[in-house]
């Protein structure tokens, strides 16, 4: 069954208000084209005739509302993606690290993990520097709020465009940090002895996650509103240490919704003194 019709503005906005209200996500008339193409083939695959269907399915169905959460989330991620960022990891954050707490395990949040990528470089880069400081302990949980996505994440097999690009950018690191095996490259135990991955809402309170002491919150502020991004900032700021590192996408700014958190240098912040009581 084809659906060969739009859906009416009640409809759409109805829609609209589910992405918000399991995601945070903020969608207006704009994004309706790309919303509808993402949920065009869903409606016709569970045989619905129309839009307002598949809306009374999702106030019924948890499973329906995962599989919506999985379609309607963005989950654009690479190896290494903005390098600036990784430099600075590798000349300056993890050299201080080992300078001032090197009896201490080092806490990586990668807070809107996506399929991976973002924690598996941490995790390269720690190894790396690991190898010149053989004492330094490091644990890196990557979250996200599509279980779908965070599947991949876990299986840590990459293929395509992540992989070359990651080949071409530093093939020293594949040679050492993957395996091949008969389902395809995955990342070596070396690497996931130190990293989990597990669902988290960036809007709930992260009660059981961290203290941290670096935090990734990587294009994914972009999505919400400025009252939500402010709600997250805060519930992430919860599970950082004072003077923790916050590092944030190319196009985002907090410099209106930053509350207790003092810019670096570009995309890098630090948690100032504790306001926020500490995660139970
Ligand atoms: C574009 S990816 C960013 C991946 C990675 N941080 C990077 O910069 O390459 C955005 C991710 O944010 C996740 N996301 C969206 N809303 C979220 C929320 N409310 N809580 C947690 N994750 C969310 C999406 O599922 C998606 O995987």
């Amino acid at each position: 069954m084809d659906i060969d019709h739009d859906a009416d503005l009640t409809v759409r906005q109805a829609l609209f208000e589910q992405v918000r209200r399991h995601t945070g996500i903020a969608m207006n008339e704009r994004k309706w084209v790309m919303l509808k193409g993402r949920l065009r083939r869903r409606i016709m695959t569970l045989g619905l005739p129309d839009y307002s269907d598949y809306l009374r399915v999702l106030d019924t169905s948890a499973d329906e509302v995962r599989d919506f959460i999985d379609l309607v989330t963005t989950n654009e991620t690479s190896f290494f993606r903005t390098p600036r960022i990784w430099d600075y990891l590798v000349r300056e954050f993890l050299p201080n690290w080992t300078a001032s707490r090197a009896g201490d395990t080092l806490r990586v949040w990668s807070a809107a993990a996506s399929s991976g990528e973002e924690a598996w470089t941490t995790a390269m880069l720690c190894e790396e520097h690991r190898a010149q400081h053989p004492a330094m302990r490091y644990a890196i949980v990557g979250t996200d709020i599509s279980d779908g996505i965070l599947a991949n994440a876990r299986v840590g097999h990459y293929a395509g465009r992540s992989m070359e690009s990651l080949r071409q950018q530093r093939p020293e690191l594949v040679q050492k940090y993957f395996r091949s095996d008969a389902t395809g490259i995955g990342v070596s135990d070396a690497l996931r002895a130190h990293v989990s991955f597990r669902r988290h809402n960036l809007y709930d309170v992260p009660r059981d996650l961290g203290p941290f002491d670096l935090v990734l919150l990587r294009n994914v502020l972009i999505y919400f509103d400025v009252d939500g991004q402010k709600a997250v900032l805060a519930n992430v700021r919860r599970a950082m240490r004072p003077g923790a590192v916050l590092i944030v996408g190319e196009s985002e700014s907090l410099s209106r919704v930053a509350d207790g958190l003092a810019f670096e240098q570009p995309l890098i912040y630090r948690n100032e003194e504790r306001k926020h009581e500490q995660p139970a």
